[in-house]
């Protein structure tokens, strides 16, 4: 077998473990130890940050919750130092770029999204020493770190709130969205169906109703205050100076309500965000701002601003999530497909956020009304396994635990356009507890070892947080961290190849798309493309073997290499035709040349 140059194949043994070296401090060195964590004693490389201004567009991020991802002080809920001690882990991974869920003091009351104090660390996870120290060791290792600013709304026990409520005349009283009746926005959609019924909850105290378009503990904040706009400003300031280095933007299309619509991406909103941006890029210039906007692709791509008034520099593709995981089940590429042709180009300095799952349900309010249901029969037949408009299950249990189909599935998130957001568990494939309320059964304890608690805390089990999955399939024993360590072909070391590999071909991450005809509708074939080079992405999306014609226009007489293995295959014809042939949920990544 011949291995070309462009060949970036990360031998998948545990043997390629870093070797153990004197960096690193002593104090980590055993928190990593009574962690549990199997890589403890392999210590990686410091390693300096990229400083490629469009970093973003190559990264590959991680989702981590700081409260499953490791307990340092063994109180059965995960910390800061829980996560600066498993950090070594996630360099040998391949991320780049952490995105930290809020872990800010709140009442919990919706997974720590709705916020009592934005300007401190909540005390179940540290202090704001642990966080700068996380801080030192992600950029010590090359990496980077997002925070999450949940802008829309406060908790019901933020004190902005509370002196809201029962002092209408004092200087937080216009903080919120308050009416005598709640007949205001009438367009506007609930979107916790589960557990609201209207976006108005009358206050006992203040006698008076007020707005939230999430939980009723969870009140919008009245962006037409310029005090709130100004709040907001100094949070993200606040946050910014320990060295951030972006901001997820939560629920940001509903900061602004106006009668008449649905209160969705509204002109003043874009404003405010052109406005966030506008201080970032003054005062913090490198540092990123991520919208979360579950909305139409026309719709998102607004949030990227434009040249003259730029707003955000990446955006999650929400609606391309669910087409990934309804064309695996139908065997067809079609959904992709149009998904992708209907997706609008965007900013050269922008960057899709793409991901297959998150710590939320996977959302179908992005898809029709028939593709709901077909999905809702396909993926959640148990009631339990819904939450709100979506699905509570997480990567591996939606695909059967079918590796063919998880790798599949990641195949497609790792050459689609955009950078790919791992959820964090789900590199080894966990599972989930459906008999966990809301969505806490796609949260639970990260699973380093099989042993106690999974190495995650060493508190007694009946004090963790949340409880370590015990299925039959998904228990510690079945999936943990070091035991796929062991194994060569395990999910983790097919995870960490292929990163690998994606990233030695910038292309993945700024490249053009375009899409392949192919004669079998269970192919997918597109050609990502750069002034370097020209990769060709053929996946066949149905679980039995296929075979199909692509037209590669425009390559004829290309040469032909796999990028995994080397492997040289027959060059492309001179009418621009490739014949493949795959197994069942296989795919190819192709150097093409001339
Ligand atoms: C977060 C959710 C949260 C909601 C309200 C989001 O979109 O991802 O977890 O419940 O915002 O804050």
């Amino acid at each position: 077998m011949e291995t070309s140059p462009s060949s970036q194949v990360v031998t998948d043994s545990a043997s390629t473990l870093p070797a153990s070296s004197s960096a690193g401090s002593s104090h980590l060195s055993s928190l990593n130890l009574a962690l549990g964590n199997p890589i403890a004693h392999h210590v990686q490389n410091p390693e300096p940050m990229t400083e490629d201004p469009l970093w973003y567009q190559h990264a590959v991020f991680y989702e981590v919750l700081l409260r499953s991802f490791g307990d340092a002080n063994g109180d059965g809920m995960g910390d800061l130092a829980g996560l600066t001690a498993h950090l070594d882990y996630l360099q040998w991974l391949g991320v780049d770029c952490l995105w930290l869920p809020p872990f800010y003091p709140s009442p919990m009351q919706d997974g720590g999204y709705d916020i009592s104090n934005f300007m401190d660390i909540n005390p179940i996870y540290g202090s704001l020493d642990d966080f700068r120290t996380l801080v030192e060791g992600v950029h010590n290792r090359g990496m980077r770190i997002l925070v999450d600013i949940p802008l829309n709304h406060t908790s019901d026990q933020h004190p902005w709130f509370q002196s809201s409520r029962s002092n209408p005349s004092g200087p937080y009283g216009d903080y919120y969205v308050w009416r005598d009746d709640d007949s205001g926005y009438p367009d506007a959609r609930v979107i916790f169906v589960d557990s609201e019924t209207s976006n108005w909850t009358f206050d006992p105290v203040r006698k008076q109703y007020f707005w939230h378009r999430f939980f009723s503990s969870q009140p919008d904040l009245n962006y037409e205050n310029p005090d709130v706009q100004r709040e907001i400003l100094t949070i993200i300031r606040f946050w910014a100076g320990f060295g951030v280095d972006g901001f997820r933007l939560d629920a940001v299309p509903y900061l602004f309500e106006e009668e008449g619509t649905n209160g969705e991406n509204l002109p003043k909103t874009h404003e405010f965000i052109a406005r966030i941006r506008q201080m970032i890029d003054a005062e913090f210039p490198g540092t990123i701002l991520l919208a979360e906007a579950n909305q139409w692709p026309e719709d998102v791509v607004e949030y990227f601003g434009t040249e003259e008034r730029p707003e955000c520099h990446m955006c999650f593709h929400f609606p391309v999530m669910p087409r990934i995981f309804y064309s695996l089940k139908e065997g067809n590429a079609q959904a992709i497909r149009s998904i992708l042709m209907t997706t609008p180009d965007i900013p050269t300095t922008a960057q899709w956020s793409t991901f297959l799952r998150n710590h939320d349900e996977l959302t179908l309010e992005m898809v029709t009304d028939q593709e709901r249901a077909q999905m809702y029969s396909w993926y959640a037949t148990d009631q339990r396994m819904r939450a709100n408009v979506g699905i509570r299950r997480r990567l591996a249990p939606l695909l059967d635990n079918s590796l063919t189909q998880i790798q599949l599935a990641n195949i497609l998130l790792f050459s689609l356009p955009g950078s790919p957001y791992v959820y964090y568990g789900d590199e080894i494939g966990m599972g989930d507890n459906i008999w966990l309320p809301d969505r806490d059964g796609v949260r639970t304890p990260m699973q380093w070892i099989p042993e106690a608690n999974a190495g995650f805390s060493q508190a007694a089990p009946a004090d963790l947080n949340l409880p370590v999955i015990s299925s039959l399939s998904y228990n510690p024993s079945a999936v943990n961290v070091q035991s796929q360590l062991e194994q060569p072909h395990s999910l983790l070391h097919w995870m960490r190849n292929t990163l690998a590999v994606r990233k030695a071909h910038p292309v993945f991450g700024d490249g053009a798309l375009v899409l392949l005809p192919t004669d079998n509708p269970a192919v997918l074939a597109f050609v990502r493309h750069n002034a370097e080079e020209t990769i060709l992405c053929a996946m066949n999306i149905a679980d039995s073997a296929q075979a199909t014609t692509v037209d590669v226009d425009g390559c004829a007489g290309s040469s032909v290499t796999d990028l995994f293995s080397g492997s040289v295959f027959p060059s492309i014809a001179e009418d621009g035709s490739l014949r493949l042939t795959f197994a069942a949920r296989g795919y190819y990544w192709f150097s093409l040349s001339h």
